[in-house]
C-alpha cells in the first residue's frame, strides 16, 4: 500500500509545509515508510528536514536530467525520506507546460511505489503546474485552513479545482480531509469559522485540532519536527493525532 497525498491550498501561510513536516515525522513515528516531497520552490519543507536547500538535487533532475527518483531521496533526522525543494522549481513549473510533462511524476512515483506506505507531498500556495503535478499523482489531498472568513471562499474554489482536474483528467484525487490549524479557540471569529466547516464539511473535516503552538515555529530553524524539538509539546501532539486520525481514515476504506 502506498497512499500518495497532496497537502495544497492556494491561500498562503496556511500551514502546509508545517502540516507537511510534521505529519510525515508522526507517520515515521508510527514505523510507516514515509516519503515527503518538496514541490514549493520556496523549500521549506526541505530545511525543515535538515537537508540545505539550492545545494542538492530537487524534482527538476527527475523531469530534465535524466536522474532516477532513488537518486535524489535523502534522509532526515525524523525517520522519513525527501525529495527536496528549491529554487530549481520555479524552471520546473514553466518546462513542465513547454515540454508537455504533465504526469510525469505520477510515473516516477511508481518507481518507488514499493518502498513507502505514504507519500505527502507539499505544494506552493499557488495553482500553477507544479500543484497540478501534485495533484494529478496523488490519490487524496489535504487542505489545510486557518479559521478566518476569506478562507471559506477559497476552500470551494479549490475543491472545485480538484474534483474538475480529476474527472478532466481520469485520476481519482479527492480531498480527504480539512486540516483546522494554528487554531486559537477564544477567537470568536474562528469559532463561528469552525462551526461552519462543521455543518458543511463534515464528511471531510478531521477532528483534530492544530493548535497555535510556539513549538511548531520553532522546530524547521533547527531542521527537525516537533515531535523531535519537544515531544510533548501540544503542537506535535496534535500532529501525531491527526496522523492517527489519517490512518484509520485511509487505512481502513
Ligand atoms: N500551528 C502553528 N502554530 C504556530 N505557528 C505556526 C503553526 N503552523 C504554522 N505556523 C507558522 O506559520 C507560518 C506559515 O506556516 P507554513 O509555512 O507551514 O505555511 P504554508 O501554507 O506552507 O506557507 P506557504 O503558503 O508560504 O507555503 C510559519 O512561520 C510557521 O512556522
Ligand atoms: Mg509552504
Amino acid at each position: 500500500m502506498n497512499k500518495t497525498l497532496a497537502i495544497a491550498n492556494q491561500k498562503g501561510g496556511v500551514g502546509k509545509t508545517t502540516t507537511a513536516v510534521n505529519l510525515a515525522a508522526s507517520l515515521a513515528a508510527t514505523g510507516r515508510k514515509t516519503l515527503l516531497i518538496d514541490m514549493d520552490p520556496q523549500g521549506n519543507a526541505t530545511s525543515a528536514a535538515g537537508v540545505t536547500k539550492n545545494e542538492t538535487d530537487t524534482l527538476y533532475a527527475i523531469y530534465f536530467e535524466g536522474k532516477n527518483i532513488k537518486d535524489v531521496i535523502k534522509e532526515s533526522r525524523d525517520g522519513y525520506s525527501i525529495v527536496p525543494g528549491g529554487q530549481e522549481l520555479i524552471a520546473l513549473d514553466v518546462d513542465i507546460r513547454d515540454n508537455h510533462k504533465q504526469g510525469f511524476l505520477a510515473s516516477q512515483l511508481n518507481e518507488v511505489q514499493n518502498a513507502y506506505d505514504y507519500t505527502i507531498i507539499d505544494t506552493p500556495p499557488t495553482l500553477n503546474q507544479l500543484t497540478t503535478e501534485a495533484l494529478l499523482s496523488s490519490v487524496g489531498t489535504l487542505i489545510p485552513l486557518q479559521c478566518e472568513y476569506y478562507s471559506l471562499e477559497g476552500l470551494t474554489d479549490l475543491i472545485n479545482t480538484i474534483n474538475a482536474l480529476s474527472s478532466k483528467t481520469n485520476t481519482n484525487n479527492r480531498v480527504i480531509g480539512i486540516i483546522r490549524t494554528m487554531v486559537d479557540m477564544r477567537n470568536n471569529l474562528a469559532k463561528e469559522v469552525s462551526r461552519e466547516l462543521e455543518l458543511h464539511f463534515e464528511k471531510v473535516l478531521f477532528n483534530t485540532l492544530i493548535p497555535r503552538n510556539v513549538k511548531l515555529a520553532e522546530a524547521p530553524s533547527f531542521g527537525i519536527s516537533a515531535l523531535q524539538h519537544k515531544a510533548d509539546s501540544f503542537g506535535a501532539m496534535a500532529y501525531l493525532a491527526l496522523a492517527g486520525e489519517l490512518i484509520r481514515r485511509v487505512e481502513n476504506e
